[in-house]
């Protein structure tokens, strides 16, 4: 049975009895929502890999209250402090060397030298995380390789049954996971673009940022980067690549309907005056929304590829790299 609760103090109070008891509960953030379990205990944090179906390689992202909680899990390098004190709370991941005592299970970690730490901004996480008292690792709360869940109503279409809670606080407003960014040795690396862009970082760091070296097999990896992912079960692909067909459903963007698109089963617009931020809010809903409509294809329309919608093209190549691999 998995508990609904409401985000007031009660259900906040159950949550993190739950949570402090190796209990596996979902909660809001301002990104998506997150599969929460103890990332100080390692029977907790394989629960949250048996409960995603998620390959126990990828490690898990764990949250923290503040800085000095992040401090006592990591080490924080010129840049990553830099970036903490200019994004946290918020949409980012910084990946930095475990901090000799660090407390994050090597399961939570799966088996790195470097752990992944983000403070949420949402006050509901934010409470939670302070009344627990300890990291709790969350990856996103959809079943491994299935679209990110941004209500908690798509949290219980993947996870009913299998995780004890989830803890309604309504939408997450940016709609897409956080940045991450790695600051293990000398370098910066984008390991997965999000709101908070790779112009942002630069400007904090001052200094170009990489991207991670997939021909180099021992840099640890960041699994959301896997090709196929973020997946609805209808195929995606980009309409530049096609014309539309009469079973498909189209994925619009901005003020223009596509060309042809008149014919398709539905058309669906992100963001009917072109707003990346509006567009990311919504994708996620937006794929499962199509992917229920019956449609042969969903297929994506233009949307500009600079700031924020390098982290929207990230998403929809992913969902489009799982089509082709089905
Ligand atoms: O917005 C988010 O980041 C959400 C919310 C719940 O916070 N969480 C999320 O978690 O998206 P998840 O597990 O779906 O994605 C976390 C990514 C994975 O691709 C994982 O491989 C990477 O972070 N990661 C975590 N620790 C890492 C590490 N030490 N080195 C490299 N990648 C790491
Ligand atoms: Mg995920």
């Amino acid at each position: 049975m998995t508990q609904r609760l409401a985000a007031d103090q009660t259900g906040i109070d159950a949550a993190a009895r739950l949570l402090g008891s190796g209990k596996l509960v979902a909660f809001p953030t301002e990104t998506v929502y997150g599969l929460g379990a103890d990332a100080t205990d390692s029977y907790a944090a394989a629960r949250i890999y048996a409960a995603k179906g998620r390959p126990s390689f990828n490690p898990l992202i764990a949250h923290v209250a503040d800085l000095a909680a992040a401090e006592r899990e990591g080490i924080f390098s010129g840049a990553a402090r830099q970036l903490a004190l200019a994004f946290w709370p918020g949409p980012l991941t910084l990946v930095v060397p475990v901090a000799p005592g660090g407390t994050v299970s090597e399961l939570s970690r799966a088996g790195l030298e470097s752990v992944g730490l983000r403070i949420p901004s949402h006050p509901v996480a934010l409470k939670l995380l302070r009344q627990v008292g300890r990291p709790i690792a969350a990856p996103s709360a959809n079943r491994s390789g299935h679209v990110s869940p941004t209500t908690a109503a798509h949290v219980l279409a993947d996870l009913d049954g299998g995780i004890d809670a989830v803890l309604d606080g309504g939408t997450s407003a940016v709609g897409l996971e956080s940045t991450i960014v790695g600051c293990v040795g000398d370098t910066v690396v984008l390991l997965r673009p999000g709101m908070i862009t790779r112009s942002d970082i630069e400007r904090v760091c001052s200094r170009p940022i990489s991207l991670p070296d997939d021909s180099d097999r021992d840099a640890p990896r960041s699994p959301g980067r896997l090709e196929a992912h973020y997946a609805p079960e209808t195929p995606v692909r980009w309409l530049g690549n096609g014309p539309v067909l009469p079973d498909s459903a189209v994925l619009a963007f901005g003020p223009v309907v596509p060309q042809g698109a008149e014919i398709a089963r539905v058309v669906h617009n992100l963001s009917p005056s072109g707003n990346l931020v509006e567009a990311a809010a919504n994708l996620y809903s937006a794929l499962r929304l199509l992917d229920k409509c019956g449609a042969t294809a969903i297929l994506i329309d233009d949307i500009p590829i600079s700031g924020l919608g390098e982290a929207i093209h990230d998403r929809l190549n992913r969902a489009a790299a799982a089509a082709r691999v089905l």
